[in-house]
């Protein structure tokens, strides 16, 4: 019989440290007025003693207790991640070895602010080819990747993790997506470059360890290309909600006028968090359904739309 993936839980974890705008102005030329009037962000959260790995691991607890769910039912765990803890072992197999899922597989990918959106996609595609139950989390701690005396990029960023149980349903859930890439643009935003110190190697290395950004592209390329793939999602169709990556508020603003769909049906926490990247729409989400406004189960049609390096972009039309 033909099988969907359905969202059944949500979960959410992020670090206790808040490091507000004025905290950032004591450490660099920067004001809450600067950041908060272009970016929408007030505040973001830190971690100090954790890896993407271990908020990943609480995610996937959380999301298990949700449900009474054991870890030997998982079949798969995807993590999205720009910042995992090592190359290998994979953020998804650390976890799933924290939480004993011995009979799932587990890999990370990465697509940077769209991973989620590209991890629930596949993971959707997994189970109409059989598998029962998975975890999609995305998990950041982008704290590192970023330098801390460049006033240009240190202002927008946050840590955390979010993430979702999909299990196999006979509904048809995952109603429409749009999943994109453009290589040719990749340089608008790099980061975690890593030196070849092979003493073979004779090329002088050029790229950054830290993150890089040509901010100005990268908010056209949001307004443009990604307010054009949400229309094709929605077409004429009505959604209660979208829930974009959180970035920027402007760059909401700017998409909720291109795509007219009134404003407040975009859900943003960017003035908490910042720019979570691959985990901003998990934890939104999280906070959307802790909150009451989505209530799994009440088919309500929701938007999700990721956007970053890459470039990659994409959007799915879920009921959830
Ligand atoms: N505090 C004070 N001044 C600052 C700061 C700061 N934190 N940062 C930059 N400025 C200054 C600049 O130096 C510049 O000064 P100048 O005019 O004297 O040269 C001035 O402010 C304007 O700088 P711009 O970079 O032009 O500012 P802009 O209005 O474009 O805003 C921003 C920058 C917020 C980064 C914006 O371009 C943006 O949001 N871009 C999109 C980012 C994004 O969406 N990323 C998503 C993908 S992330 C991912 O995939 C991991």
């Amino acid at each position: 019989m033909e099988q969907f993936g359905t969202i059944t839980a949500t979960a959410s974890v992020l670090p206790e440290k808040i490091i507000t705008n004025e905290d950032l102005s004591k450490m660099m030329d920067t004001s809450d007025e600067w950041i908060a009037s272009r970016t929408g962000i007030r505040q973001r959260r830190c971690v100090t003693d954790q890896e993407t790995s271990d908020l990943c691991y609480l995610v996937a607890e959380k999301l298990l207790k949700k449900r009474n769910t054991a870890a030997s039912e998982l079949d798969f765990i995807i993590v999205a991640t720009m910042s995992p803890d090592y190359a290998t072992p994979s953020v998804a197999v650390q976890v799933q070895g924290k939480i004993g899922a011995m009979t799932a597989i587990a890999f990370d990918i990465s697509a940077a602010c769209s991973g989620f959106v590209y991890a629930l996609s596949l993971a959707e595609k997994l189970i109409r080819c059989g598998s029962k139950k998975g975890l999609v989390i995305g998990g950041e701690t982008l704290s590192k990747l970023i330098d801390w005396s460049d006033r240009t990029t240190a202002v927008l960023f946050g840590d955390g993790a979010g993430g979702v149980l999909l299990e196999a349903g006979n509904e048809q859930k995952l109603l429409a997506e749009h999943l994109a890439a453009d290589g040719t643009r990749g340089t608008s935003l790099t980061a975690g470059y890593h030196h070849n110190a092979s003493p073979i190697y004779t090329e002088d290395s050029e790229g950054s360890f830290y993150l890089k950004m040509v901010g100005r592209d990268i908010f056209d390329f949001a307004v443009r290309d990604v307010a054009k793939n949400i229309k094709e999602i929605i077409k004429d169709e009505p959604v209660d909600y979208l829930l974009l990556h959180q970035a920027n508020l402007r760059i909401i603003e700017k998409i909720a006028r291109k795509v007219k769909v009134p404003q407040e049906k975009f859900l943003t926490n960017m003035d908490k968090y910042g720019n979570t990247s691959a985990a901003s729409i998990p934890i939104l989400l999280d906070e959307a359904v802790t909150s009451g406004r989505i209530t799994l189960g009440k088919k309500q049609k929701v938007v999700f739309t990721g956007y970053g390096g890459g470039l990659t972009w994409g959007s799915i039309l879920m009921e959830l």
